[in-house]
């Protein structure tokens, strides 16, 4: 048998009798997980953290954070509550749909401006065969075509109502092209897939006042660091890096496909052929204002999302009212808060004195200490602000020996 047909306890058992030491697991979680992905051994778990307070469009939202970093979590809290003093971060979305790409070869028989008529039609046939679609709000909205020597590209627009829609819109493009294929001229289709290309924009604004953030100065300085982000491409990709700390984690504890947003940001990010801060901070008649677009497919069903319990959770956290909009919104409103922070933290005390001070507690954990020797222990490094491994060990001995 080969590896991946094999049941997930024996492909463990192989591991093991290879030396490597597998994490202990509960039989029914491995046997769920086996049917998530492929060739599975094990789980990999992240913490879950919340923003408490997240105030966004007049109303208050818990916000699930999946993420290993401590300051991404505290960061976004400091954010929100910014924001919150403000009257919260207001966001739009447009749900418009996401783009499919069908590539066809085509000989001299073909003719574009007969392939447009049929388009209407093409529409109509798949919103027949893909009709649940319809009946959740979505659909196959448009068709555009343009030929480039003897290739025809067709961009091919779904909306896929409350879900990512990846699958959906893949079979809706199978569909359309073996109806083209009986189109005169067209010799093969090359192939027909979901596009990642920027779609589902997603715009938040927050308009601060500059007393509720450390005074003029420090806005001036924010909105002074958001135009060096703009012009420099090694402070734009670090902005746009301390933006996904946030989008990521929302995007992992809902479930939602990362992968797919990181790299349609980064078409975003560089539209205009330099790359940029996807953030921008202004001063505007004495306020601060932060603006963020990203292209948020995402969604509140479809995929992995209904099997996944630790996703679930997520979504109880956010709450019944919740769709995939509202998430999206979240989402890009979660990443500006990260951002300020971060800006906050770079133009005043510096990203290591917040940042040190978390990683504190991961140094601590590490310790072959009882609970009470290692709050000990945190304290004095913390009041120190040393925070290596030897110093920990020092103050760990110099407890133990009574001093
Ligand atoms: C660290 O994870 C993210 C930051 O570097 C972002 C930034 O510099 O804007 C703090």
């Amino acid at each position: 048998m080969k590896f991946y047909q094999l049941k997930p306890e024996q492909r463990r058992e192989i591991l093991q009798s290879e030396g490597i030491n597998l994490e202990d697991i509960d039989d029914q979680v491995l046997n769920r997980l086996d049917k998530l992905s492929e060739n599975v051994v094990g789980q990999l778990r992240l913490p879950l953290g919340v923003v408490q307070n997240f105030l966004l469009n007049g109303q208050s939202y818990m916000v699930p954070m999946a993420v290993e970093e401590p300051s991404v979590v505290a960061a976004a809290n400091h954010g929100a509550h910014i924001f919150a003093r403000n009257g919260g971060v207001k966001a739009t979305s447009k749900r418009t749909g996401i783009y499919g790409q069908i590539v066809l070869k085509v000989n001299h028989d073909f003719s574009l401006p007969d392939l447009k008529k049929k388009f209407p039609d093409l529409i109509d046939l798949a919103n027949k065969e893909f009709a649940s679609l319809i009946r959740h709000g979505g659909g196959t909205r448009s068709i555009e075509a343009e030929r480039k020597g003897d290739l025809v590209y067709l961009k091919v627009l779904v909306d896929p109502a409350e879900a990512m829609g990846a699958n959906k819109t893949n079979s809706i493009l199978e569909f359309l092209a073996a109806k083209l294929k009986q189109f005169p001229g067209i010799e093969e289709k090359l192939f027909a897939i979901l596009s990642n290309y920027p779609s589902q924009l997603t715009k938040a604004t927050v308009t601060l006042d500059p007393k509720t953030m450390g005074g003029r100065k420090v806005a001036e300085r924010v909105a002074l660091l958001s135009k060096i982000g703009y012009e420099d491409p090694y402070r734009a990709v670090t902005n746009n890096k301390g933006i996904m700390n946030g989008v990521d984690a929302v995007l992992i504890a809902t479930g939602n496909d990362y992968r797919a947003i990181e790299s349609a940001t980064a078409v975003l990010a560089s539209q205009d052929g330099h790359y940029r801060s996807l953030s921008k901070w202004t001063m505007q008649d004495g306020k601060l204002v932060g603006e963020l677009t990203l292209p948020m497919a995402i969604g509140v069903v479809g995929g992995s999302i209904k099997a996944r319990k630790d996703v679930q959770q997520s979504f109880a956290i956010l709450g019944k009212e919740i769709n995939s909009a509202k998430l999206a919104e979240i989402i890009v409103s979660v990443g500006l808060a990260n951002n300020l922070a971060a800006l906050l933290a770079i133009s005043t005390v510096g990203i290591q004195a917040g940042h040190m001070k978390l990683q504190a507690r991961n140094i601590v954990s590490e310790l072959d200490a009882s609970d009470e020797e290692k709050k000990k222990v945190l304290a004095q490094i913390i009041k120190q602000k040393d925070y290596s491994e030897s110093y920990a060990q020092a103050v760990l001995k110099q407890i133990r020996e009574g001093k």
